[in-house]
């Protein structure tokens, strides 16, 4: 059977950082840009570069920086945010610019208030200014699969003669079916006479929890690159999970004749830096990359299992880089063994970074008697990402007084931005809240608490507690995270980075506007 190399298109950095509660800075953007580009994936979209400053550097630090993957970015129909994203991009060795405009009845009725013809000639003009820039324009026809089927057609065909390099049709609702998805490529295949001439995207949202069938169909009805996201994190109910439709592709290769350039030992590593960067953990029973998806809880399966394998195992944990943490390391590890696991969990820190990194590594040892991978992990992943230098809320100190028999009370000291130390007290019905409080009363912002989350990294008594808060800062979300041995502690640290990076981000960039952000 001859096979077929679909491209993949990574949308994690923008489709993926619109989730809910999702909030990347300059740092954490380019440490997955990084591994994307490990993992294999021919296009990433970096950002939005007209949405906000802090996108656009995050954008331009990428392109500067990824050399194995084109860059991409987005842009709206209008011209200053193609100029935007131009010089954003320019230093990348292959730069791509992706614009959306709508075609639904809906879309073109209510938000852009534009005729179907004025839709065209915006489409066209837009496309031909945008090539006299970049060497690779892609066009999404947003809402496509609402969409009128033969205005796609003559819209399309106008588009590639005006210089579209790539035409993608996103289902931006997750409204499609399979069936119906690939007719509409099939059908676009076989009407549009230049098709040929372009790459042919698909670009599923998973309201139905469709997305990865979609998607499918549509390589199978002449898609030749898909986008998508891993972990399916994005707007919404989140975009096609890339890792698995690539997977799908590689256990089902009798059935489907394609390939993907993913490295697919590269997958748990990306899942993982992506779920603790963003704050959106995978559910245990994810397909591919979930907590349980190697796990054999029957006793009929296990007894199977241990039998043989593939009695009730289709993918191998070693096939997407699940590792078995069997090499602890511990007070005695030097910093040569150190090292060696810094490279084998895939990180590249400069000097002083290693430093900062082993130092903290000791100390955990003094508390914990074996560290783990997912420990180490999340030590080097605070250090790369850490945006240092910023004038920042720092803790002093921090005691809780919890108990059955009364009422939670905290005391906090600060050192404000500006360099000032103050102290309060205030109670709470449980710990966290107590604290929350007291650190409320202490910061100069408008602060609301949208989300808590605690978790364990990895399991035993003594795992790392790992906390993540959404806080509405003066009115904009940021997210923050925060690890600690204590639980208490790390739901200070978490409640600090987030208001911590809304001072960053407020020196550096204007909020997103709102219409931007709310208009795909
Ligand atoms: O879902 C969508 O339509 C999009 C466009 C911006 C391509 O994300
Ligand atoms: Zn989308």
């Amino acid at each position: 059977m001859c096979m077929s190399q679909i491209k993949i298109f990574d949308t994690t950095l923008r489709d993926g950082e619109q989730s809910p509660g999702v909030n990347l800075n300059k740092l954490e953007k380019l440490e997955i840009a990084r591994q994307l580009e490990k993992l294999g994936v021919d296009r990433m979209e970096a950002g939005f570069p007209a949405s906000s400053q802090g996108d656009f550097e995050a954008v331009k630090a990428i392109a500067e920086t990824i050399k194995g993957t084109s860059v991409t970015g987005l842009a709206r129909a209008v011209k200053s945010d193609v100029d935007t994203a131009w010089d954003a991009l320019k230093y990348a060795e292959e730069p791509c610019l992706h614009i959306f405009l709508a075609t639904s009845p809906i879309h073109m009725t209510y938000k852009l208030k534009q005729t179907p013809e004025q839709v065209i000639e915006t489409a066209v003009d837009i496309v031909a200014y945008a090539r006299q820039k970049f060497p690779q324009v892609e066009w999404s026809a947003e809402d496509a699969s609402r969409s009128d089927w033969n205005f796609l057609a003559q819209i399309i065909e106008q588009v590639i003669d005006a210089g579209a390099t790539v035409i993608n049709l996103p289902d931006t609702v997750g409204y499609t079916t399979p069936k119906e998805y690939g007719e509409l490529f099939q059908f676009i295949k076989e009407t549009v006479p230049n098709i040929d001439q372009v790459d042919l995207s698909c670009h599923c949202h998973n309201d139905l929890g469709m997305a990865v069938a979609n998607s499918i169909a549509a390589v199978e009805n002449g898609a030749t690159q898909v986008e998508g996201t891993i972990n399916g994190i994005g707007e919404r109910a989140g975009n096609a999970s890339l890792e698995e439709l690539a997977v799908a592709f590689e256990i089902r290769s009798d059935q489907y004749p394609y390939t993907t350039g993913l490295k697919l030992n590269e997958i748990k590593r990306t899942s993982d830096l992506i779920a603790k960067l963003s704050g959106m953990f995978v559910q245990a029973n994810k397909a591919v990359v979930g907590r349980n998806a190697f796990s054999h809880e029957a006793g009929i399966h296990q007894d199977g299992v241990l039998k043989n394998k593939e009695t009730y195992e289709i993918i191998t944990p070693e096939m997407v880089g699940v590792q078995s943490n069997t090499l602890f390391l511990g007070k005695h590890s030097g910093r040569h063994a150190f090292q060696d696991k810094v490279k084998s969990l895939g990180f590249e820190l400069a000097e002083e970074n290693l430093k900062k990194a082993f130092y903290q590594f000791k100390q955990l040892t003094d508390r914990k008697k074996e560290v783990t991978d997912d420990d180490i992990f999340t030590i080097l992943m605070e250090i790369q990402t850490d945006q240092s230098g910023a004038a920042k809320y720092l803790m002093e100190m921090f005691q809780v007084q919890y108990g059955t028999a009364n009422i939670p009370t905290a005391t906090v000291s600060l050192t404000t931005p500006d360099g000032n130390k103050v102290q309060n007290a205030r109670t709470g019905q449980g710990s966290v809240e107590a604290l929350y409080n007291t650190l409320d009363s202490l910061i100069e912002q408008e602060l609301q608490l949208v989300d808590y989350q605690l978790n364990s990294v990895g399991r035993g008594k003594d795992a790392l507690a790992e906390s993540h808060v959404q806080l509405l800062v003066n009115g904009e979300s940021m997210n923050g995270r925060g690890t600690a041995q204590d639980v208490v502690e790390a739901s200070a640290n978490a409640f600090l980075n987030a208001v911590n990076r809304y001072m960053i981000q407020y020196h550096i960039s204007k909020p997103k506007e709102e219409a931007v952000k709310g208009g795909y």
